[in-house]
């Protein structure tokens, strides 16, 4: 009778016509009519029923006594979990990824292993710098986080829209990202700390021209690429090592807003990627990217004639050319925010056989922060709440207890290992393959900054390049500004003496600040 009865809730959920299908404006006209009435008695947190009196007066009676305040005013100052660090401001879907070119000769993961395969995902967009109330169209990196739920556990591609990162070494993350955030002083942004940091690190400047470029504001996120930038190693299906750059890329096309767009568009609807993502998902314009991989052999690694691991560079497409996956697939919104994608936890250090991941010092230290980031943020057991539980295949570990959630905390197994009790046991791999080792020079991708510039750049979107820089630059001291003239007239002399120009003019006025 109880497993009847089961069926039927499951039923009635899956049955709910299309649940998710709406335009975020009606979601609560949407609500009303798909329930009819009141879904139930309120109650309190545990369980009993809460009568009228107590929900609706309490002067002249005992706080203590009522149920509904004793529950509502504690939980309120305890709503608040940590935000993300960096990435706080964020819209997600989910969907699915479906195969549609062999590869299994480059890598043979279990997600590629046969064309029309499809692996449910959850997908997470962000902005990097401010906090979660910033404008969504602000000039910023954008993150762009899958979650791949596969028959092997979770892969998390945690990609930016910008193909080649700003700096490769992680020692000088931390200070990056206060550089980005607010003067602790005045609480303002201040574009000092930010030059500063950019013209005492000459590697950024690549990273640095894709931000202040058109496609430093994306029209929407079904508009914009991501780039897990990192070389990543991964095996074959003859349990040989490749290499391969993931490329997400939007199906839609690559779309940008121009500065005075965006500056407009944050006045009247500072959620405007947010709202838009909704929209689309829930009116059933199914956002699709392409995802491809440029692909090297250890051969092509050894002669590359630059590092190819860098991630301050981009591997050139003509050399490397770019080659068909499969698809992602936007179809359904999240039915609650918080508990599907705030508590969306990406960790590029989830990893699958078969794709073992970067290489490099950076990608090392990636491994080590999201997690870290994750207990801060959800708790030692983040891995237990639903959004990111690896749901397509079951889950044996020797961990236990610990902040919730803990679900059946692995119920009464051996609670060590090794043991006589049949607890869960390790597989044996028939050739186990080690991670590549690598030295790591410095940086070295002026040429890059000089190939986008030349060639990669229209003369309008050059001119648009320099405003958008000087923008900023306007704003800070005159010795960063002449630092900043110097670095880029070092790296490329027409487009210091761009910036020099529109910064200082003729040098017939000179303003000091
Ligand atoms: C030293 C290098 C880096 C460090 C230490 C670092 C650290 C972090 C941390 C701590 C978070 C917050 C995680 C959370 O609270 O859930 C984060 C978020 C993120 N990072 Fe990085 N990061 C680094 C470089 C990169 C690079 C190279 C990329 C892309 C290729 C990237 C893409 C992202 C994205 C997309 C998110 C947001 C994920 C989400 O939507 O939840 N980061 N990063
Ligand atoms: C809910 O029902 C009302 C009345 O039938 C209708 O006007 C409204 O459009 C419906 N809302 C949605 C989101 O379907
Ligand atoms: C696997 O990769 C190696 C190079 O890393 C290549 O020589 C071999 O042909 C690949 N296997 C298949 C089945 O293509
Ligand atoms: C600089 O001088 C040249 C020649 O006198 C003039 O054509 C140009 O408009 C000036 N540029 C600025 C930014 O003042």
């Amino acid at each position: 009778m109880l497993k009847i009865l089961v069926f039927l809730v499951v039923a009635v959920a899956a049955d709910r016509p299309d649940r998710r299908q709406y335009d975020p404006g009606q979601q609560l006209s949407y609500y009303k009519n798909f329930t009819k009435c009141p879904i139930g008695t309120l109650t309190t947190t545990f369980g009993a029923p809460i009568e009228y009196v107590d929900a609706t007066v309490t002067l002249n009676r005992p706080l203590i006594r009522n149920p509904y305040i004793m529950d509502e005013l504690p939980h309120l100052v305890r709503e608040r979990i940590p935000e993300r660090v960096v990435h706080a401001k964020g819209a997600g879907g989910f969907g699915y990824f479906e195969v549609t070119n062999d590869i299994t000769h480059i890598c043979d993961a279990k997600l590629f292993s046969a064309v029309g395969k499809k692996t449910p995902i959850a997908i997470r967009f962000s902005l990097v710098t401010l906090e979660k109330a910033v404008q969504d169209t602000t000039r910023d990196i954008r993150g762009f986080a899958v979650k791949f739920y596969t028959e092997e556990g979770n892969l998390d591609l945690v990609a930016l829209n910008i193909e080649a990162f700003v700096f490769r070494d992680p020692v000088m993350f931390a200070g990056f990202v206060r550089s980005l955030k607010r003067n602790p002083a005045t609480n303002l942004r201040d574009f000092n700390m930010f030059w500063d940091f950019v013209t005492l690190r000459p590697e950024t400047v690549l990273g640095i021209i894709t931000l202040f470029s058109d496609l430093g504001i994306p029209a929407s996120y079904r508009n914009m690429p991501g780039f897990p930038i990192h070389t990543y190693e991964v095996i074959n299906k003859s349990n040989q090592k490749r290499f391969v750059r993931f490329h997400f890329t939007p199906d839609a096309g690559i779309k940008n807003l121009f500065t005075e767009q965006a500056r407009n568009i944050a006045g009247q609807d500072p959620d405007y990627h947010s709202r838009d993502l909704y929209r689309a998902i829930g009116n059933g314009e199914c956002p699709s990217w392409t995802l491809s991989v440029q692909v090297l052999t250890p051969e092509d690694v050894k002669n590359a004639g630059f590092d190819v691991f860098d991630v301050t560079r981009f591997l050139p497409h003509d050399k490397y050319p770019l080659i068909p996956v499969g698809k992602l697939v936007l179809n359904k919104n999240p039915i609650n925010f918080f508990a599907e994608i705030e508590q969306l936890a990406l960790c590029p250090s989830n990893l699958v056989p078969k794709i073992l991941g970067g290489v490099d010092k950076m990608f090392e230290s990636r491994i080590f922060s999201y997690r870290d980031a994750q207990f801060y943020r959800l708790g030692v057991n983040f891995n237990k709440i639903s959004v990111n539980t690896p749901f397509q295949t079951e889950v044996f570990t020797y961990t236990r207890d610990g902040r919730a959630p803990v679900k059946d905390n692995g119920r009464d197994a051996p609670v060590y290992y090794p043991n006589s009790f049949n607890g869960p046991v390790p597989y044996r791999a028939k050739k186990r393959q080690e991670i590549t080792q690598i030295y790591e020079g410095p940086s070295n991708n002026f040429d890059q900054v000089r190939e986008v510039f030349d060639n990669q750049m229209s003369e309008e979107e050059r001119t648009r390049l320099i405003e958008n820089i000087v923008g900023t630059l306007r704003l800070v001291l005159r010795v960063l500004q002449e630092r900043a003239v110097k670095m880029f007239k070092s790296i490329h002399s027409e487009l210091g003496e761009r910036i020099e120009l529109a910064l200082f003019g003729n040098r017939t006025t000179t303003c000091k600040n």
